[in-house]
């Protein structure tokens, strides 16, 4: 089975250098990117590492695949025509993988459609049929609406797939994926740094360890007499004489506006709530029961200490958001911090 590694938007907002070049030597066979500037990104740091891109390039980006050795997604005849139109100008053969849509609306040929497109693809010089992959909608949802596009694929395939890289499973797929998958490729995100794709997955619950942690810092601390309004808009009031926290983060850094009057922060192992609305540089919280804090202290926003533990899963889903969207939005501001990675 070989492992695409996808490491678009930074890799997911870990820092696309150190990762990849942590990844480079963990037995990634592939890299996988939203564009070829993300693309260019990995070429810089090494060649014979191949990428593929996911997203449409646009038509101004074509010099990107012959430049950088890169593998665009094919979805449509025309994108076939121009990567082969591309070959022949520089008398070699592009590399290609064919998207077949099987229910996600999006990139990929619609799947009713994709033995003409790939007899295309076949019968042009300059391209090398490389792979074919589909993407899951659902997977983390909906395990029958997974089994149909996974049908939906298979029916697709051409029946002599022999050398091809076939691939489907996302961080989600995975949990739904058989022992006897005829695929032999996985496309994995999410699940790489520890996050699992969905709270019950049976990959989460194998325990899959996180490598990010989200930490701010306390900036001011004072005490407020019961009844003050916190914050932008009066959105809480306080019921008690209240030691509050002011913290050196905001939504600029990537605390979310969601997350007012809802969210929590550990301090020292205690969970102290959010109080009032996150404003850009500085997030408000209630100090009043934890007696050791202080100014200057860190205070985790996602991560554990001791037995107290924030995941990024709960965070997300405080702050009616998702995973992936939690971590491409911590900004650049934050400086990124890498433990146990000296080689890096
Ligand atoms: C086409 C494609 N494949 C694979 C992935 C990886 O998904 P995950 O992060 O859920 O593993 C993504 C993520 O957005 C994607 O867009």
């Amino acid at each position: 089975m070989r492992y695409i590694s996808v490491v678009k938007a930074d890799a997911y907002g870990h820092g696309m250098p150190q990762i990849v070049r942590r990844l480079m030597q963990s037995g990634v066979d592939y890299f996988a990117v939203a564009n070829v500037h993300e693309a260019a990104d990995i070429r810089h740091m090494g060649m014979g590492w191949p990428i593929l891109i996911l997203s449409a390039l646009l038509p101004e980006e074509d010099r990107f695949l012959i430049d950088y050795e890169l593998t665009p997604t094919v979805s449509t005849p025309e994108e076939a025509q121009r990567f082969n139109s591309l070959g022949e100008h520089h008398q070699r053969a592009i590399k290609v993988h064919l998207k077949i849509d099987t229910g996600m609306g999006r990139l990929g040929v619609w799947h009713e459609a994709a033995a003409q497109l790939l007899k295309t693809i076949q019968e042009l010089p300059h391209l090398h049929l490389e792979g074919i992959y589909t993407h899951f909608s659902s997977a983390d949802s909906d395990i029958e609406f997974t089994h149909t596009q996974r049908e939906r694929f298979l029916a697709a395939l051409p029946k002599d797939s022999e050398g091809l890289i076939i691939h489907a499973d996302n961080s989600a797929g995975l949990d739904s994926l058989s022992g006897d998958s005829p695929f032999n490729a996985v496309r994995v995100g999410l699940l790489q740094f520890g996050v699992p794709p969905y709270p019950n997955s049976a990959l989460g619950r194998a325990k899959v360890e996180p490598v990010f942690s989200f930490h701010a810092r306390i900036g001011l601390m004072k005490t407020l007499p019961k009844g003050t309004d916190i914050s932008y808009g009066r959105t809480h009031q306080l019921q008690r004489e209240t030691i509050i926290g002011i913290l050196t983060a905001g939504y600029a850094d990537g605390i979310p506006i969601n997350l007012s009057n809802k969210g929590y922060v550990l301090v020292d192992g205690h969970r102290c709530p959010v109080l009032g609305r996150v404003t850009m540089d500085q997030t408000i919280i209630d100090l009043t029961d934890v007696e050791t804090a202080k100014p200057g202290d860190a205070v985790i926003l996602i991560g554990q200490h001791n037995d107290g533990e924030i995941t990024t899963s709960e965070f997300s889903e405080t702050a009616n958001t998702i995973p992936w969207e939690t971590l491409c939005s911590v900004t650049k501001r934050v400086p990124r911090v890498y433990v146990g990675s000296r080689e890096l």
